[in-house]
């Protein structure tokens, strides 16, 4: 069923303004005229607008602006993320869900993504502002071979992954991470990435990685408290962003680093975070038991912590918990 969706909407895709008759598109997908009728209502029912005509056939007059698992999957490139995807309009947060399902049995590589949250969350216990349709709120289920320390070097390679995509589906705008894994235009957030994990001592279970990008929002639709901090791909490039693709894109993008850093380990993933990390230069402010210290971020090390070179010369390195930053959405 999906795959004759996605087979009809590429025929009117390639006909844009045209009718296609009944016997033309059975003629093109090998299917009874019956059942093209079928898809058709398939169609509708996901949002689909056609004007039907006895004499001409159909003719396509919009598509829904919609999330469906078909527009992901005639974009995806991917072997293993993203093969399989639920679609929700509400959630609380598309977090519970991913752990629900794969608690559930759901495979490596399923995504959840939502219209909208109901209390979408973010790191450090902050919320997560999600409006309807305007933005991109997934969830990831990964079941990476490696030990729990790692993970660190995950949250890394998913923002390089993030900007990357973002760089591509949107080349108008040209995104820096902010340590650890946020990425800002001009000093104004775009997007998050929330990495939650199940591990029994150092054993990893799964890792449900979160995104959150604010795509197709306007001034209008922030609160506020947010304006000061946060933007969205459509307020900085004056475009309204395919969600479907720029999904498809980060899936890919992620899934390439993910061999790459299998492959090569840590080195090339931490090469191309520092390459467009905003923070190095930067003073970072942090804390741990023995007290508070500032520094210039200098570059990550080998577990993927910052490090910092302090007002006297010593080197210091903070891992991301203890970060203490300043203006998150
Ligand atoms: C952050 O910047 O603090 C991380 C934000 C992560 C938000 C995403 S939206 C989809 C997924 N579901 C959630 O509840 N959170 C993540």
């Amino acid at each position: 069923m999906v795959l004759m969706k996605e087979r009809l909407i590429a025929l009117f895709g390639a006909a844009p303004d045209e009718y296609l008759s009944g016997s033309e598109i059975s003629r093109q997908l090998h299917v009874s005229r019956t059942a093209i009728w079928k898809h058709i209502q398939a169609l509708k029912e996901d949002g689909y607008t056609f004007e039907a005509s006895p004499r001409l056939g159909y003719k396509l007059l919009s598509v829904p602006d919609t999330l469906q698992p078909s527009d992901i999957a005639s974009l995806l490139r991917t072997k293993t993320l993203g093969r399989t995807v639920h679609c929700y309009e509400e959630v609380d947060s598309t977090q519970n869900i991913a752990h629900r399902l794969v608690q559930a049995g759901a495979e490596e590589g399923t995504l959840i993504v939502a219209e909208r949250q109901t209390t979408g969350r973010g790191r450090l216990g902050r919320h997560w502002h999600s409006p309807k349709g305007k933005g991109i709120y997934m969830s990831l289920v990964v079941k990476p071979d490696i030990p729990l320390h790692m993970t660190p070097h995950l949250t890394l390679l998913a923002a390089v992954a993030l900007c990357r995509a973002i760089r591509r589906v949107v080349p108008e705008v040209s995104p820096g991470i902010k340590w650890p894994n946020d990425l800002l235009i001009d000093g104004k957030k775009i997007s998050g990435i929330l990495l939650e994990s199940s591990a029994e001592n150092e054993n990893l279970q799964y890792i449900i990685t979160g995104v959150g990008i604010s795509c197709n929002l306007q001034k209008e639709d922030y609160p506020e408290e947010l304006l000061p901090k946060a933007t969205s791909l459509y307020m900085e490039s004056g475009k309204r962003v395919d969600r479907a693709a720029l999904i498809a894109e980060f899936l890919l993008q992620l899934e390439e680093l993910f061999d790459l850093y299998m492959s090569q380990g840590f080195g090339p993933i931490r090469t191309l975070w520092e390459a467009s990390a905003v923070t190095l230069g930067q003073s970072v402010r942090s804390s741990d038991p023995n007290g508070e210290y500032e520094g210039t971020a200098v570059g990550l090390n080998d577990w993927g912590g910052l490090v910092l070179k302090l007002a006297d010369g010593t080197l210091k390195t903070i891992y991301s918990a203890n970060a203490r930053e300043s203006g998150h959405m």
